[in-house]
């Protein structure tokens, strides 16, 4: 997939901009501050979710625009077909709410991930695998989500059913046993389809990881353990999870959530190599995995989608040695997919083999070259 087009209105420190970009690396270069971070949190708004910053949508909006923001695309995936055009924003009557609209006509964002499938790598993930469960369990689902859209219906409508339950056991005034009982059948009907994805994507990740060589990138050996780390090896029955919620009532009320289920799993991973942790591993390993993981990723869905995804890399260049660059430049460029990448050096981007489109960032102004 590639984004032809990419346009803000009013987005963080860009007024106004247009970018035109082909297919291969779009390489963006500026200062610190220039405004390179926002342009790719622009376009991760163009997949569901809160975006690469998980920032609220009110503080998009540029300082003293006073409106809303709007981001526009238009997305390549197959040669042969006009691309499609992917928007969204917000007004300002409604910060809150976000606004998606596809072809022009208004769509749901989880809608978008049918026709654009999206993955970055950001200085923030740096400590993704010392981190909380919860910011890999992001990861992870973004991983199936590339894959598979309708995971993030399933996702959304898990957590609706989580909180009525949470809202309905907190309340014992207002406890209805029925009511209870259907929406921990949701529940359970969407955490095993959420499982099964997961199981899917970690399975293929894991094929194409195997065949990867240990080199330049270390690659991860991948697992889904429990809330408590154990390994989860046999998928979640809905039937099973339905019991499961059920004989936790009293425990979930108490504790004020939901103490079990598939939002508690995580993802693990380990140095193939050494088959250390990879919290143990050394920043320079965890993140060399974390790319290896991204490459192989890409190989997955272009395989099961028929088209790569975008991906952008957030000041990834400049934390790799010249060789290790040398290598990440000929796989990204030797694919065909498009991938965006940013850095304060414009040395950093000479001499990069294949198509490239690159771009001067300065102060929320975008320049060609
Ligand atoms: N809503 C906003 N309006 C205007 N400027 C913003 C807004 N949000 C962030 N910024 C500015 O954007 C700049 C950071 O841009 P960023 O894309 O992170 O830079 P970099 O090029 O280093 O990646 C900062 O100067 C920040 O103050
Ligand atoms: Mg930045």
């Amino acid at each position: 997939m590639t984004l032809t087009r990419l346009s803000l209105t009013d987005f963080r420190n860009h007024a106004g901009a247009d970018m035109a970009a082909a297919s291969g690396i779009v390489a963006l270069h500026g200062d610190n501050g220039a405004g390179k971070t926002n342009i790719l949190e622009a376009i991760s708004l163009l997949a569901p979710g809160r975006g690469l910053r998980r920032a609220p949508l009110a503080d998009m909006v540029r300082d003293g625009a006073g409106g809303g923001f709007a981001i526009f695309a238009e997305v390549q995936s197959d040669p042969a077909l006009p691309p499609v055009a992917l928007g969204t924003g917000i007004e300002a009557a409604q910060p809150r709410r976000r606004i998606v609209r596809i072809n022009g006509a208004a769509a749901a964002a989880t809608a978008l991930g049918d026709w654009l499938s999206l993955l970055w790598l950001t200085p923030a993930m740096d400590r993704l695998f010392v981190e909380t469960a919860g910011n890999r369990r992001r990861f992870l689902d973004r991983l199936v989500l590339a894959l598979e859209p309708r995971h993030a219906q399933h996702g959304n409508r898990y957590e609706a059913a989580m909180r009525a339950r949470g809202k309905l056991l907190a309340d014992p005034a207002a406890a209805d046993a029925q009511w209870l009982t259907s929406l921990e059948a949701q529940l359970a009907d969407h955490g095993a389809a959420i499982d099964a994805a997961r199981q899917r994507t970690l399975a293929a990740l894991s094929a194409e990881l195997a065949e990867q060589p240990d080199a330049p990138f270390a690659r991860p050996l991948l697992t889904l353990v429990d809330g408590d780390g154990a390994a989860r090896t046999e998928p979640y029955a809905p039937d099973a999870l339905r019991a499961l919620f059920a004989a936790r009532r009293r425990i979930d009320a108490a504790a004020g959530r939901a103490t079990a289920g598939p939002h508690r799993d995580d993802l693990s991973a380990l140095h193939a190599a050494t088959g250390r942790a990879a919290a143990r591993c050394s920043t320079g390993e965890q993140k060399a995995m974390l790319l290896s993981l991204v490459l192989a990723h890409g190989d997955c869905v272009a395989r099961a989608r028929g088209a790569r995804p975008v991906l952008l890399l957030d000041e990834v260049a400049a934390h790799l040695d010249p060789s290790r660059r040398g290598a990440l430049y000929e796989r990204l460029a030797g694919q065909g997919g498009q991938a965006w990448l940013t850095g304060t050096e414009e040395g950093l981007f000479a001499n990069m083999p294949g198509p490239v489109t690159r771009f001067r960032i300065a102060g929320g102004r975008i320049a060609a070259g």
